[in-house]
C-alpha cells in the first residue's frame, strides 16, 4: 500500500490540465479548459477542466473526477496502478507501507500474469533465434515470407517447439508457477490433471497492450493439414481483453497520431508486412471482429481510419455492415482494395514496399462512395434494387453523428445515385426521426442529434428537428425533492464560506445560514442526506466545511456529486429564474435571492408534498373529528405555503 504522505505528495503536485492534457487536447474556454470527451463519442466538446478545483467533468457523459480518478477510468488502472502512474509521471518517489498477505497476493498476482508472458515471450523468441527446431522451422518460415530480421526481432516474434510442455518445463525451473501458466492460458489443464502447453509447433506473435507489456499470443500454425486450426490465440483472462485490444497498437500508436491516419487490417501477418513497407501506422483486429471498444482505442489517437481489405467481393460486403459501426463513433473511413484476391501481406511482397506505399495513398476511397457504388453496380438498372440501395447508402450516412460531414455525404452521393439532395436529405430525416423516437423511448436521453445541452446557444442542426420539445426538455423530474435538495448542496458547496450582510442578519456564513433555516427539514435524497448530516455536524463542532472536502471525499458517490454540483451552475436557478422572467446568468449578481431561492423552493417542495399527502388522507379519512382536525391542519399549512409563496415572489422581483 502506497502511504498517506506519498498520496499526498501527488495530489498536490498532479496538475489536472497536464494529467488529461497528454490524453485530451484541451482549450481555454472562459475560466475552465474544454475538450473533447475520452468517455464518449462527442463533435461539440462538454469536457471541462477546472484547473482552480483541480477536478474534470463532463457534461455530456457525466463522468468527472479529480486526477487519479481520470487516469483509473482512461487507462482502466485501480487506484494504486493509477497513483503510481502519477508518481512517475512527476518524479515522486513512492514510499509503501507492508501489506496484509491477501493484498499483497492479489497485486502480484496481475503482476505475475504479465511478467510469466514476458517470460514466455522471451523464451519462444530465444528458441526462434538459437534453437534447433526453432531456427530450422520457425525462422526458415518467416524468411521465406520475406519478413526482414528487424521486423521479426521488433515485434518480438517466437517460435513453440512442438513438444507438450517445453515452455512449462522452462518456466517451472525458471522459478514460475504452474499457476500463473494456466491463468494466462500458456498452460492447459487436461482431465487427468496433467498440464500441458497451449503452443506448440507454432510461430508465435506477442500481442501487447498499447502500453507495451505482452498480454497473449497468437500461434500460427505451420502445417498444411486442413485439420489443423491455423491460429491458436491466448484466451480470455485477468490480463488479456480481446475486445480492447489491437494487434499492433503500441507498436503503432505514435505513427498513428504523427500521420492523423490509421490503418486497419485483418492479420498479424498484414500488420508485419505494411509495417515493413515502412507504413508504421497499421493494426489489426485481429480475428475477432471488430469491437466498438477497439474503435474508440483508435480514437484516442486519430478520426481517421482507413481499411486495407482482401479484394473478394463477398468479404467486401459482408464487411460493409461493419464499417457503419465505426462511422457512429464518429471517424472517418476510408477504404483501399487489393486487386487479385491479395491481401495487403501478398501485395506488399508481390509488388514491393514502394509501390506498395504508392497503391494505398492512391487508390483510398471515402467508404461511403465506395459503397455507394459497389451497391449501384450490383443493381445495374433495376429501379426497386436502386431504391433499396438508396435506404442503405442514407442509413450509413445517418451514423455520421457530425452534421456538417453527412450533409457533405448527402451532396456527394446525390451526384452518385443521381438522386436530387431533397430527395436523400428527407429520407435522412426519416430515418433519424424513427432512430431519434427509438432512443427516447428507451429513456436514452442523449440521442445522437441532441448531445449536449450545455453548449452554447442553439444545437447547429442542419436538419428539420424531429420533435424540438423531446429532445431539449430537461429529464422528467423524480418523484422526490431531489432537485431542490441538490440545489441547496449545490449553494452550500459554492457559497457557504461567503458572508451574509443582509437586512438584521450581519456577518453570519451563508453556510450557517443555510443551516440554520433548513434545521427544520429532513433531507430525502440519501446521497444529499449523507452531505448535509457531515455538514451540519461539522457546523455543530465548530468547523465550517469546505467544498473541496467533499470534492476531495474518499466516498465515491459524495465526490460524484459535489464535482457535479460544484461545475454545473443553475441546476434550480436556470428554470427558477425563466420561470420569472428575469435572465440573470450570473448568479453571484443578486446572491441573496439565489439563497433565499435555493431555501424557499426547497420548503414550498415538502409543503407542497404535505399538503398533498394530508388531502389524500383527509379523502380516505371516514371519521369525522379526524377529519376536521386534518382539515384544519390543512389550511394552517395552505396558509404557509401562501406566505412562502408570497416571499418568494418578492425575493424573486426584487
Ligand atoms: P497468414 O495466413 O500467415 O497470412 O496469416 P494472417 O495473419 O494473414 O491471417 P488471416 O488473414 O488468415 O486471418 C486473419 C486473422 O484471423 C489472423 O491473424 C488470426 O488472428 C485470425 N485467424 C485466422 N485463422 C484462425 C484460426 O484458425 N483460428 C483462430 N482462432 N483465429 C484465426
Ligand atoms: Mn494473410
Amino acid at each position: 500500500m502506497i502511504n498517506q504522505d506519498t498520496i499526498g505528495k501527488i495530489m498536490d503536485t498532479a496538475r489536472i490540465e497536464e494529467v488529461v492534457g497528454d490524453f485530451v487536447p484541451l482549450k481555454k474556454r472562459g475560466s475552465s479548459l474544454i475538450g473533447n470527451c475520452p468517455f464518449h463519442n462527442e463533435k461539440t466538446p462538454s469536457f471541462h477542466v477546472s484547473v482552480a478545483k483541480g477536478i474534470y467533468k463532463c457534461f455530456g457523459c457525466g463522468k468527472g473526477g479529480d486526477s487519479v480518478h481520470f487516469i483509473m477510468d482512461h487507462e482502466k488502472y485501480s487506484y494504486p496502478e493509477a497513483l503510481k502512474y502519477l508518481a512517475n509521471k512527476y518524479n515522486i518517489e513512492v514510499e509503501e507501507i507492508a501489506q496484509s498477505p491477501q493484498n499483497i497476493e492479489a497485486q502480484n498476482a496481475r503482476e505475475s500474469l504479465y511478467i510469466v508472458s514476458e517470460y514466455a515471450a522471451n523464451y519462444f523468441a530465444n528458441e526462434l533465434w538459437t534453437g534447433e527446431e526453432g531456427r530450422a522451422i520457425g525462422l526458415s518460415y518467416f524468411k521465406e515470407r520475406g519478413f526482414r530480421e528487424d521486423i521479426v526481432k521488433k515485434f518480438q516474434l517466437g517460435y513453440s517447439p512442438d513438444v507438450w510442455d517445453a515452455l512449462i518445463q522452462s518456466s517451472v525451473a525458471a522459478g514460475h508457477k504452474e499457476d500463473y501458466l494456466e491463468r494466462t492460458g500458456l498452460a492447459i489443464r487436461n482431465d487427468k490433471g496433467k498440464l500441458y502447453d497451449r503452443f506448440r509447433g507454432r510461430v508465435m506473435f506477442p500481442i501487447h497492450n498499447f502500453t507495451g507489456r505482452i498480454i497473449g499470443f497468437g500461434g500460427r500454425t505451420l502445417k498444411t493439414d486442413k485439420n489443423v486450426p491455423k491460429y491458436v490465440n491466448s484466451p480470455e483472462s485477468e490480463i488479456y481483453h480481446k475486445s480492447n485490444v489491437l494487434y499492433g497498437l503500441f507498436h503503432a500508436k505514435k505513427a498513428i497520431r504523427d500521420a492523423d491516419n490509421c490503418y486497419l487490417v485483418e492479420g498479424y501477418a498484414d500488420v508485419l508486412s505494411v509495417h515493413q513497407a515502412g507504413i508504421e501506422n497499421v493494426v489489426a483486429s485481429s480475428g475477432t471482429s471488430l469491437t466498438t471498444e477497439q474503435i474508440r482505442l483508435i480514437g484516442r489517437f486519430t478520426q481517421n481510419v482507413t481499411i486495407l481489405y482482401d479484394g473478394d467481393a463477398a468479404g467486401i460486403k459482408a464487411s460493409l455492415r461493419g464499417l457503419d459501426m465505426i462511422l457512429e463513433e464518429g471517424l472517418n473511413v476510408k477504404v483501399v482494395l487489393f486487386p487479385d484476391g491479395h491481401d495487403p501481406d501478398s501485395y506488399m511482397h508481390h509488388v514491393g514496399s514502394g509501390e506498395f506505399k504508392k497503391y494505398i495513398e492512391n487508390t483510398r476511397k471515402d467508404f461511403i462512395l465506395y459503397k455507394a457504388s459497389i451497391l449501384l453496380k450490383e443493381a445495374g438498372t433495376d429501379p426497386i434494387k436502386r431504391a433499396g440501395i438508396i435506404r442503405d447508402i442514407v442509413e450509413s450516412i445517418a451514423k455520421i453523428p457530425d452534421d456538417i460531414k453527412a450533409s457533405v455525404f448527402i451532396r456527394e452521393c446525390s451526384g452518385l445515385l443521381q438522386i436530387e439532395e431533397r430527395t436523400l436529405l428527407s429520407e435522412l430525416n426519416k430515418i433519424r426521426a424513427a432512430k431519434f423516437k427509438k432512443s427516447s423511448n428507451t429513456n436514452n436521453a442523449q440521442s445522437q442529434q441532441f448531445q449536449n445541452p450545455y453548449q452554447d446557444g442553439p444545437p447547429d442542426n442542419l436538419f428539420e428537428n424531429p420533435d424540438p420539445g423531446a429532445a431539449l426538455a430537461p429529464e422528467a423530474a423524480p418523484d422526490n425533492d431531489q432537485i431542490q435538495e441538490r440545489e441547496i448542496v449545490r449553494l452550500l458547496l459554492a457559497f457557504g464560506h461567503e458572508l451574509v450582510n443582509w437586512d438584521k442578519i450581519d456577518n453570519m456564513y451563508i453556510g450557517s445560514f443555510i443551516m440554520q433555516n433548513l434545521s427544520d427539514v429532513t433531507f430525502e435524497d440519501a446521497l444529499c442526506k449523507r452531505i448535509i448530516d457531515i455538514y451540519r455536524e461539522e457546523i455543530e463542532n465548530g468547523h465550517l466545511p469546505v467544498a473541496n472536502q467533499f470534492i476531495k471525499s474518499e466516498d465515491r458517490e459524495i465526490q460524484d456529486l459535489a464535482i457535479t454540483l460544484s461545475t454545473s451552475p443553475y441546476t434550480l436557478s436556470d428554470n427558477w429564474y425563466n420561470k420569472h422572467q428575469i435572465y440573470v446568468r450570473d448568479e453571484t449578481v443578486n446572491l441573496k435571492a439565489t439563497i433565499l431561492g435555493g431555501i424557499f423552493h426547497l420548503k414550498k417542495r415538502k409543503v407542497d408534498r404535505m399538503l398533498l399527502s394530508l388531502l389524500q388522507e383527509i379523502k380516505t379519512e371516514e371519521d369525522s373529528t379526524n377529519q376536521e382536525i386534518l382539515m384544519q391542519r390543512y389550511s394552517f399549512i395552505k396558509g404557509v405555503e401562501k406566505e412562502i409563496s408570497k416571499f418568494l415572489g418578492s425575493v424573486i422581483l426584487k
